[in-house]
């Protein structure tokens, strides 16, 4: 689903990237989008979420969002639809700095910046839950409610810990702003400290996620696994990007353990610069990786995170990282890296 803006360049390039690898997998592409929804008013068709969940094994969405659709509705249809109507839970984002020069900060190595943000993806502030009264009066008043769940918040947390546990952390960060948001941030303190006992070999840990923020900075090589609310999450994964060379680098996962999930790049449609073939493709080709693994093919995703990391040690690069290159020629050496790697 290449959706609108860059996400149509950079998602037709990773597919090239995937078909490189080899691995058996076969793609249906589907129009939703900007363009879809000004034809024929259509943003998720009928059944929409459940034809993706019955039919198909993984989603591949490049972005969505357009200047012309003013209220975003296609974009909140279609893209927190699916993170929504298919419950897939787990945004997993991991922040992984493939070489220094990519790296704003100074004096900073890649292993000092390895570490993976899981977000709660379907609850929150997310939910626009609240209403207005008075409106356009001077009295005018605007709610929004943020949403937390024992469930939500369990589930999420464990998936945190186990995803330590599978890739051989030790430590589990938990950011909330409780000092403020007593009744969200209260869930969250009591749920991370019950489910925490149940992994004794793993550290759990806490901080304000605005002391998070100086953290990801000053520290970045202090954290492992960082597990938090969806609008922290959104807000400190830009960041986190930043640390790797910038939106285009920033791969993610939206995963319900046992669904079919979905994988897209951090950024958006970047409209500005749409239909120019500039745009970095490295976060869209990542995220193909992890979808990959994802379906199991482990060795052809870890072919692509290599065939990245030469493009970015050889200078293969676009303009937002540094490079003088177009997004398709850096694509392309790319799969012609992951070809002769087989
Ligand atoms: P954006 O991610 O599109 O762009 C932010 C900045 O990063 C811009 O300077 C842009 O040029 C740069 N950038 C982003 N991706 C890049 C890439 N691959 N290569 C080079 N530079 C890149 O965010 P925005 O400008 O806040 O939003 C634009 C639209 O995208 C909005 O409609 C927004 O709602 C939508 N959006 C969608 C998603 C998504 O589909 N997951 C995510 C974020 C924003
Ligand atoms: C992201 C984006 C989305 C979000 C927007 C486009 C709704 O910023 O995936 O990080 O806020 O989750
Ligand atoms: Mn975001």
């Amino acid at each position: 689903m290449p959706g609108d803006g860059i996400g149509k360049e950079v998602i037709p390039v990773a597919l090239e990237v995937v078909r490189a690898t080899g691995a058996p997998v076969t793609f249906t592409e589907f129009d939703w989008s900007a363009d879809r929804y000004l034809k024929d008013g259509t943003t998720i068709p009928a059944d929409g979420f459940e034809m993706l969940g019955r039919d198909f094994d993984a989603i591949f969405v490049g972005a969505l969002g357009d200047p012309r659709v003013k209220t975003n509705i296609h974009a909140k249809e279609i893209l927190l639809g699916m993170r929504f109507k298919m419950d897939l839970y787990a945004n997993v984002r991991p922040v992984k700095l493939i070489d220094p020069a990519l790296c704003p900060l100074k004096n900073v190595t890649p292993e000092m910046v390895d570490f993976t943000v899981i977000r709660e993806n379907t609850e929150g502030v997310y939910m626009d839950m609240g209403g207005v009264f008075k409106k356009d009066t001077p009295d005018e008043v605007a709610t929004q409610e943020d949403i937390n769940t024992r469930k939500g918040v369990e589930r999420v947390i464990r998936y945190a810990f186990d995803y330590a546990r599978k890739h051989g952390r030790k430590k589990v960060l938990m950011a909330d702003k409780s000092n403020v948001m007593s009744y969200a941030g209260g869930l969250w303190q009591k749920v991370f400290k019950q489910v925490a006992t149940e992994y004794s070999d793993i550290t759990p840990q806490h901080l304000y996620v605005d002391a998070l923020c100086l953290q990801m900075v000053r520290e970045p090589q202090s954290l492992e696994v960082v597990v938090t609310n969806n609008m922290f999450g959104d807000i400190i994964t830009d960041l986190a990007a930043a640390l790797q060379g910038g939106l285009g680098m920033a791969a993610s996962g939206n995963i319900h353990p046992g669904k079919t999930s979905m994988f897209e790049p951090v950024h958006g449609s970047a409209p500005p610069l749409a239909g120019k073939n500039v745009a970095n493709p490295m976060g869209a080709i990542l995220s193909a990786a992890m979808m990959l693994e994802h379906l199991g093919f482990g060795a052809e995703g870890r072919k692509i995170e290599e065939a990245v990391t030469s493009a970015v040690r050889d200078k293969k690069l676009t303009t937002d990282v540094g490079g003088s290159y177009l997004s398709n020629e850096v694509a392309d050496y790319i799969s012609k890296k992951v070809s002769s790697s087989q």
